[in-house]
């Protein structure tokens, strides 16, 4: 349904795009994950015939990006990075507007105004002006908006950060009903969680370039497992920690003197950590904070990349 091969884009000297290629299946989900500055919004925009790009072409339901962007605004639905809600209108005004925009007639534009008021939880709040909002009830609003010409195939730029753990599931419901509609997404994330629960292809950008991509399970299999991070109140016992994640793990371990604490990557999640906390227990050590988790997107960089997402030299 999206396709593009060899996106570029230069502002200057930055290369924010460097030869992007990307195919998005009719009814499949996208993520393209990445760190701030990567080129996600960059992406996006050309796409959605927001931005030209130096070189490169794209297609969506077989249309030329390029050529034809009239016809491309009429497929498409975009929620961008920021708001494009009216914060002096109500939530109601704001999606009765953006429905006029796409020329549908007032009585239908109050039709789906409602509908989307209702599906996106937002009918209590229809009336208030949207300035009143709650961060979560803006982005909701932002994505109804996006919705009103019931596009099939959608954007979503970062559509859950800065958002609470419970506005951000609440914000991932509506994304997946989305899709068993039958839409088509592309959206772009800094949280590998995030690209993990939504996506069936992951892409992982890094200063313009695709750096990786694959399912979820591929990109785990190739990243490496769960880690388990353990610190302890004592610094004295870090080298007795260290050895203890180095027979339980099975990667390298990682220590960090600051907070007291090493992380190692485990096979088998639940019982490591089962045999962890036993040899901590057996030498007498007792752990301050304990945490089995999947690897962050810092370090899946650090895996792919040889640096850390906030790379403060440019390589
Ligand atoms: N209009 C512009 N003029 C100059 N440089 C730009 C412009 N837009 C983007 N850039 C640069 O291009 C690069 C990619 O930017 P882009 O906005 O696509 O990143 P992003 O992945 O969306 O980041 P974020 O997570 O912060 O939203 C960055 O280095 C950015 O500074
Ligand atoms: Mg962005």
């Amino acid at each position: 349904m999206i396709r593009a091969e060899g996106l570029a884009k230069h502002y200057g000297r930055v290369k924010a795009l460097n030869g992007v290629d990307l195919e998005v299946p009719t009814g499949s989900v996208l993520a393209v994950l990445g760190p701030n500055g990567a080129g996600k919004t960059t992406t996006v925009r050309i796409l959605a015939t927001l931005l030209r790009p130096d070189a490169g072409n794209a297609t969506i339901a077989g249309i030329d990006v390029l050529a034809r962007p009239d016809e491309i605004r009429k497929v498409i639905g975009l929620t961008g990075q920021y708001a494009a809600v009216d914060e002096y209108l109500t939530g109601r005004e704001n999606l009765v507007m953006f429905a006029r925009l796409y020329h549908l007639d007032q009585a239908t534009a109050r039709t789906r105004a409602a509908e989307l008021l209702d599906r996106f939880a937002l009918t209590d709040a229809a009336d208030r002006q949207t300035r009143t909002y709650s961060g979560g009830m803006r982005r909701r609003l932002d994505l109804a908006a996006s919705l009103v010409a019931r596009p099939k195939v959608i954007f979503l730029d970062e559509p859950t950060t800065g958002l609470d753990p419970r506005s951000r599931n609440g914000m991932w419901d509506v994304i997946r009903e989305l899709v068993r509609d039958g839409a088509t997404l592309l959206l772009t994330t800094q949280y590998l969680e995030e690209a993990d629960a939504l996506a069936d292809n992951i892409m992982i950008i890094d200063h313009g370039l695709v750096i990786a991509q694959g399912t979820a399970d591929q990109l785990k299999g190739r990243l490496g497992g769960e880690r388990i991070q353990i610190a302890v109140k004592d610094l004295a016992h870090l080298p007795e920690l260290a050895e203890i994640a180095a027979s339980v793990g099975s990667g390298v371990p990682e220590v960090d003197q600051e907070s007291h604490s090493v992380t190692v990557e485990v096979r088998d999640g639940a019982a490591s950590l089962v045999e962890f906390v036993r040899g901590l227990d057996a030498k007498g050590i007792e752990p301050s904070d304990v945490e089995l988790r999947r690897p962050t997107l810092d370090e899946v960089f650090l895996a792919l990349t040889g640096h850390r997402t906030q790379s403060v030299h440019d390589d």
